[in-house]
């Protein structure tokens, strides 16, 4: 059996998620992970590299023999990463799981996805891209639309790009300010959005371009407050299985949406592998797509791995060389459910630097880091959303208990999560 040796880029909780499950392979020589967190140095090596730094993820691709590099998340995908790996003679030989720059406009460009899910009739909110020249039609758009308004950039906004206003007044306001710069070029395309209601999920597919496989089905809870209420976050915990996703609701996502964009990518040849997550609507039974994401989500990824039974380096492998119609993927039954530690404060200003003791307490559960740094020895707060607790179980219920005990297990100062995952 050949062993690769893989390089995995990113730094979050979605990656400590894919470090632990890469961990467990047979098919795994050595992981490196750049540039990691103190949770992924548990299982490979940390690399002080930056993903955005494609020649220095190319060297250290070369100084470590690497056979296959995983991008964990958007940013160097959108900008091209695996079309450098494809073109630059020293590491044309690495496989790279992840779509080329031009599929990746799938998350980097909005206006993109909307005119894509067009073509092939993929169902969708109603829309309309704007740009400074257009911006007299935007504000007649708006006008004829009933509140509330959603407004999004266009481009990659660190996940802020999303507006969704309650009133006519605010939303011209929004239209402009985007138009003028707020949230930096990402901006100069604002796609305006026919609001959906219903009940939210995620759907993450492997593909190889041409097959493609289904993984668990997950849910996650982006607003910061109890009871969906206040700022969006990047999400502060996630479920796996969703109740709501049933059979012939799973049915219509694979004939309406999965496999139309399959087949979409493959005839406006836009080359394809690694992940897609559709992040879907369920109104009254019939799926939309309010966005892709051109990788797995986070924290949604601590609850779907957990549940994958398949060998993660094989399918990854597979997905990179074309021949993801000779795999098998395969779920556990069990329920996983994740709770995010934040530091308090976020997701606006927040503290870093902060003590985190407990997670040797932790029993029966397992901790992903994110926002997590080390000193001499001691593990200190480094970001917003500071580590996941997971739990797999017969049940929800006994999953949420579960991740809910382990959780009061850990403290720092400021600490804070939801109580209300999975209810
Ligand atoms: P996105 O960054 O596209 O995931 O959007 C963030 C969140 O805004 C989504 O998860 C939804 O909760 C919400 N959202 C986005 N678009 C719409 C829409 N057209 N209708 C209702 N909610 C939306
Ligand atoms: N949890 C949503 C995302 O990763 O975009």
């Amino acid at each position: 059996m050949n062993k690769l040796n893989i390089l995995l880029l990113g730094s979050g909780g979605r990656e400590c998620a894919l470090a632990w499950k890469m961990a467990q392979s047979p098919r795994l020589n050595h992981l490196f992970i750049a540039p990691g967190n103190p949770g992924t140095a548990a299982y490979g090596t940390n690399l002080s590299v930056n993903p955005m730094d494609f020649e220095a993820v190319a060297r250290a691709s070369v100084d470590h023999d690497i056979h296959l590099v995983v991008v964990g998340s958007e940013d160097p995908l959108v900008a091209g990463i695996a079309d450098y790996f494809h073109s630059t003679p020293a590491v044309q030989h690495v496989l790279v799981v992840g779509p080329s720059r031009a599929a990746a406009q799938l998350e980097g460009s909005k206006a993109f996805a909307k005119q894509f899910m067009l073509r092939h009739n993929i169902p969708t909110a109603q829309h309309i891209t704007i740009t400074q020249a257009t911006r007299d039609e935007g504000l007649k758009f708006l006008a004829a639309q009933h509140p509330p308004y959603v407004l999004k950039a266009s481009g990659l906004a660190a996940g802020k790009g999303v507006l969704i206003v309650d009133t006519l007044d605010e939303a011209r306001t929004q239209l402009l300010d985007m138009l003028n710069g707020k949230f930096g070029s990402a901006g100069n395309e604002v796609v305006i959005e026919q609001f959906l209601t219903g009940e939210e999920c995620s759907v993450f597919v492997v593909t190889d371009g041409r097959d493609w496989r289904l993984l668990p089905v997950a849910k996650d809870y982006k607003r910061v407050g109890e009871g969906n209420t206040g700022l969006n976050t990047g999400g502060m915990g996630s479920i796996s299985p969703v109740p709501m996703a049933d059979a012939e609701f799973m049915r219509k996502v694979r004939d309406r949406i999965i496999q139309p964009t399959i087949d979409g990518l493959q005839q406006e040849q836009l080359p394809y592998c690694g992940f897609i997550f559709f992040g879907l609507m369920n109104m009254g039974g019939a799926p939309y797509v309010i966005e892709y994401n051109v990788r797995l989500g986070d924290p949604e990824t601590q609850s779907v791995l957990p549940r994958l039974r398949t060998d993660l380096v094989s399918l990854l492998e597979a997905s990179a060389t074309g021949r993801l119609g000779q795999m098998d993927v395969s779920e556990d039954p069990r329920a996983s459910a994740t709770v995010i530690v934040t530091a308090g404060g976020y997701p606006e200003a927040y503290r870093k630097g902060d003590i985190i003791t407990g997670t040797d307490q932790v029993d029966g559960s397992l901790v992903f880091q994110a926002g997590t740094r080390t000193e001499g020895g001691t593990l200190l707060t480094n970001g917003g959303r500071v580590l996941a607790v997971t739990s797999l179980a017969a049940t929800p219920a006994a999953a949420l208990a579960m991740t809910y005990a382990n959780v009061g297990r850990i403290h720092f100062d400021g600490c804070y999560h939801r109580r209300d995952i999975g209810q």
